[in-house]
């Protein structure tokens, strides 16, 4: 019998990846390192969940063990119940270098009963300063809910629980840089940011109530591994029958239009492309869509 040659075997351990990381249940063992916080990060219940502590000495975080370029990530958040005023916890997609691309969602805790912030953010080639703010339309420390970034050539687009809050077009045809070329890791991390996070800084870390903790589940990465400078994804071949890429060119429908904007009126509390305070020169060119 023919050996397989090993283009092949590799082929196909890169295709089984990638089914592997969309397919099997979320483990967090296998998809995720704790990176820093000495032991106030914790993968427990056989790799469902993942917790990350903040206490006066330090914060926790975690890194993805893939890179992806492309990809539909979902994740489920429980946010630092009661007093969470001052603690921050960010959960994002970044590559690295000094032009990185990043792709951001932080959550600014607040007082018992005052609404977080969801804060988000674009950069492309380390340019950022995208901001938009939203209040959620539900407690984010009650219960799990599910955070996405769909993220493809066209279009990178917010979602929380399915409901899209922001979506950031390719507009590469006019000038604006687009994450497309840099693989990005998820990363999330819990950390004082009591200088800013509440009330613009007027809300301290009460470290009476420490630790605080923030718990992810049911990871899910419909993605295009990166892996010695290539993609699990080929771009020339067509999507196989059991991989269903449909995200790839996914775009917002009507009824997700409305969605979109149900949220950006009613929830909206910042959105730099209507600060024109700010952009005394004018409003970057991605705001200009009209
Ligand atoms: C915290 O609550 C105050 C008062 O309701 C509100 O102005 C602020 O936007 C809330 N969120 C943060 C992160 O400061
Ligand atoms: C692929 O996924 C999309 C939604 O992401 C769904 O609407 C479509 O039916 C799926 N197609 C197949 C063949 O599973």
């Amino acid at each position: 019998m023919p050996m397989a040659s090993p283009v092949a075997v590799i082929a196909s351990l890169v295709f089984y990846s990638f089914i592997a990381s969309s397919t099997v249940a979320a483990n967090f063992y296998n998809d995720f390192d704790i990176t820093w916080g000495d032991g106030r990060g914790q993968i427990v219940n056989n790799g469902q969940l993942l917790t990350l502590s903040l206490d006066k000495a330090s914060g926790s975080g975690f890194q993805s063990k893939n890179e992806y370029l492309f990809g539909k990530i979902d994740m489920q958040l429980k946010l630092v119940p009661g007093n969470s005023a001052g603690t921050v916890t960010a959960y994002y997609l970044s590559s690295k270098g000094s032009t990185w691309d990043e792709i951001d969602f932080e959550f600014l805790g607040n007082l018992s009963g005052d609404p977080y912030i969801l804060h988000t953010n674009v950069f492309s080639q380390g340019k950022g300063n995208r901001e938009q703010q939203f209040y959620l339309w539900f407690d984010p420390t009650a219960d799990f809910h599910t955070y996405s970034i769909l993220w493809n050539p066209q279009r990178i687009i917010f979602s929380v629980d399915g409901t899209p809050i922001r979506e950031f077009k390719n507009m590469e045809s006019k000038g604006v840089p687009f994450p497309k070329d840099q693989p990005m890791r998820i990363y999330s991390s819990l950390w004082n940011a009591d200088d800013w996070a509440t009330r613009g800084g007027l809300v301290k870390t009460d470290w009476t109530h420490a630790p605080f903790t923030a718990s992810y589940r049911n990871f899910n990465a419909n993605a295009c591994i990166w892996s010695s400078g290539s993609s699990s994804c080929p771009s020339n071949s067509p999507p196989s029958s059991t991989s269903n890429n449909s995200w790839l060119s996914q775009e917002l429908d009507s009824s997700n239009q409305e969605r979109l904007q149900w949220v950006q009126k009613n929830y909206m509390i910042y959105n730099y492309c209507a600060d024109t305070k700010r952009f005394p020169q004018g409003l970057p060119f991605e705001c200009n869509t009209a």
